[in-house]
């Protein structure tokens, strides 16, 4: 469909009705709304009930605002929840997940029964190394079987695992190890980027520089060749885990015990580690994995296209699809590792009925053309959902015609790493969808948009997306930092939960988000705060000054636009302004990592000040985003956004 005819449809048909063969045999039935909100708290008690619970929790929700306690007296255990059912229920033979490698070479089935020795044996190996309840354990991995194993085995002990994603830097892992001292990091020689091997470990040995606490560290070995080794300190995995035995009995752990950190930017320079309990989190993932994806574990192969590095992979291809029993594909490679059709390809393959993925990529494969997927047989699909950033509606409908052949409905699903689990989504075969639109909260979820005041907004207006009453799978807060977590999050419009974006009602009353509105950017679905950028830039010795702005783009969503000005006497005087940018985006991918990278830095010699010293940033991403200026009398000196917008014009985009 053209840009306008999308546009004369929506304001025409403006919904797509939700397909009668979903509502034959959706897990969820239409009632479910009215059950849910006659009840929340009793409601998502009986949705407990999807866990095997070791000790049947009688307490429900305990809520001292901002600190909610979930099924406090219930014991569990995580891993038991993900594999030792299904192996007891006769499901040992049901593959877990078909991993599918960069190089078209590689590829492992692996059943229930299998993971489940494999998580034993690594438990039993984690315990050899030293590692004990309460422990914390970071994972810098790539999308490898043994991630999903490493991280089953650790929360198996009942120890913390932090998973920094491994594409960041060798200082932004020292960071996240320090702040929640984890004493062992389990890592891999290198990861496959397009067919070429990429050392992994040596950023794990310049971290572990500024991180003395660390005891041991376990490496897989993906990639081959040489690795710098630390006698004692080191330990390959095939060493280490292949003789231990394959039973590993397992301890219980009350509800509200820590699982898991998953560090996220805010709007200072320092991520914050929100960390998440055992059963509260695990019943929502489970819920929402079973509604909002509908799945049929005997019939579905589910593919969630994430890496485990994000809160997506955690809780959509490791504990929301291993509770509810289901198949996965699970990818380790970029789009177009093997050309630019390999997605198509491996639904193809596999059969693939469910897949999720983020809109940034959707563009990606949009941008490819549709006549690769044309070239493969993708009518096993059934169901498309998206995640990450706001959706925009070309995206959705070339996703629908293009990937889903019109007949799949597709779930805009909206959520945070703080929120555990999706908030607001469709329910296929109940809800309406709207090409753009999250629609509506799920069942057992309060969700409001209010004004600067804290009041509601009526249909058709926007404002500030809050959630009024708790969930099980909410953080619990911020690690080592509880003032930052009230600050943050519930000191905006008190007793609400304040999530940093932007949304609207339209006139139906379903809503529409609409994007941070705070510092955070969303880089390709990554959030980055514009602070940490600032931060990184600063850091280098010829900068004097930084500002940074998400400015909007094409495929990315957003793309990082850093406004800089050097430091008077520095050697980088002498050098060629291309040349010191270079080093400057180099310098960001270094100290955060690549995704990072600016996209533009323009050189300047001011920033555009208030007269009380502020650096307007509504100009300077006006400015990026080539708009006519706004207000500018109170600037010190109002000819400075001048000069940049024409020191804009003439900057070079990098497209890396
Ligand atoms: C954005 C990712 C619009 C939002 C699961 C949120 C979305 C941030 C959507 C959280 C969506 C996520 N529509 N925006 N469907 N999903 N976002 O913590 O701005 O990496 O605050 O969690 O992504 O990003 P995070």
């Amino acid at each position: 469909m053209t840009e306008a005819k999308l546009e004369a449809w929506l304001d025409e048909t403006r919904s797509f009705a939700p397909s009668p063969e979903f509502a034959k045999q959706a897990n969820a039935q239409p009632t479910i709304y009215a059950e849910a909100e006659a009840d929340p708290v009793s409601w998502w008690r009986r949705q407990a009930d999807r866990l095997v619970w070791h000790k049947e929790p009688t307490n429900t929700l305990e809520w001292d605002l901002p600190f909610a306690k979930w099924f406090s007296d219930g014991t569990l255990n995580a891993s038991v929840n993900c594999l030792d059912r299904h192996v007891a229920n006769g499901k040992g033979d049901k593959v877990a997940y078909h991993w599918v490698g960069d190089p078209e070479q590689d590829s492992r089935t692996i059943t229930y029964k299998e993971l489940l020795d494999l998580v034993c044996q690594t438990a039993n190996a984690l315990t050899e190394l030293g590692v004990k309840t309460g422990d914390r354990v970071a994972v810098y991995m790539p999308m490898i079987p043994e991630a999903v194993v490493t991280m089953l085995a650790i929360v198996r002990l009942g120890a913390v695992h932090s998973v920094v994603f491994a594409g960041f830097s060798a200082d932004a892992l020292s960071s996240r190890i320090l702040d929640s001292d984890c004493q062992f990091v389990v890592t891999a020689d290198g990861a496959f980027r397009r067919g070429t091997a990429a050392p992994l470990k040596p950023a794990v040995d310049e971290a572990l520089e500024s991180c003395p606490n660390v005891k041991a560290v376990l490496v897989v070995r993906r990639t081959g060749g040489e690795v710098k080794w630390v006698d004692g300190r080191d330990h390959w995995w095939h060493e280490t885990i292949d003789h231990q035995s394959t039973s590993h009995t397992p301890e219980f752990f009350p509800s509200e015990h820590t699982m898991l950190i998953m560090y996220t930017s805010g709007t200072t320079a320092k991520p914050k580690g929100i960390f998440h309990t055992t059963g509260g989190y695990l019943t929502q993932v489970a819920t929402t994995y079973n509604q909002v994806f509908d799945v049929k574990p005997d019939t579905d192969t589910c593919w969630t296209a994430a890496d485990i590095g994000w809160i997506t992979g955690h809780s959509y291809i490791i504990y929301g699809p291993l509770i509810n029993g289901v198949t996965q594909v699970m990818y380790e490679g970029l789009p177009d590792s093997g050309g630019k059709d390999r997605w198509w390809k491996i639904i193809e393959k596999y059969k693939v009925t469910i897949l999720y993925t983020a809109p940034t990529t959707i563009r990606t494969l949009m941008k490819w053309g549709s006549e690769l997927p044309k070239g493969h047989d993708l009518t096993s699909l059934r169901l498309l959902g998206s995640v990450g950033e706001p959706i925009n509606p070309e995206a959705w409908m070339w996703y629908r015609e293009n990937i889903g052949g019109n007949r799949c409905p597709i779930v805009d699903t909206w959520w945070q790493t703080e929120t555990g689990a999706i908030l607001i989504s469709p329910l296929p075969g109940i809800t309406a969808t709207k090409p753009g639109a999250a629609m509506k909260p799920l069942p057992g979820i309060g969700v409001d948009v209010v004004d600067n005041d804290g009041n509601s907004v009526g249909n058709g207006e926007g404002g500030y997306l809050v959630i009024t009453h708790p969930w099980p799978a909410m953080t619990r807060g911020i690690y080592g930092d509880p003032e930052r977590f009230k600050e943050t999050y519930w000191a905006r419009f008190p007793g609400k939960y304040f999530a940093g974006d932007g949304a609207k009602r339209d006139e139906d009353g379903d809503l529409w988000l609409l994007g941070r509105i705070d510092d955070v950017m969303n880089i390709s679905g990554h959030r980055l705060s514009t602070t940490e950028v600032e931060h990184a830039l600063v850091g280098h010795p010829a900068v004097a000054e930084a500002a940074v702005v998400g400015a909007s783009d094409d495929t990315t969503g957003q793309a990082i636009v850093a406004f800089v000005t050097l430091k008077l006497t520095t050697d980088d005087q002498g050098k060629d302004q291309a040349e010191v940018i270079e080093e400057l985006r180099q310098h960001v991918a270094k100290v955060i990592s690549p995704i990072a990278r600016p996209r533009q830095i323009i050189l300047t010699p001011e920033l555009p000040k208030t007269r009380s010293g502020k650096i307007m940033r509504r100009l300077l991403r006006d400015v990026a985003e080539n708009r006519k200026l706004g207000d500018v009398t109170t600037l010190t000196d109002p000819t400075v956004v001048n000069m940049i917008s024409e020191l804009m014009d003439t900057s070079v985009t990098s497209d890396e």
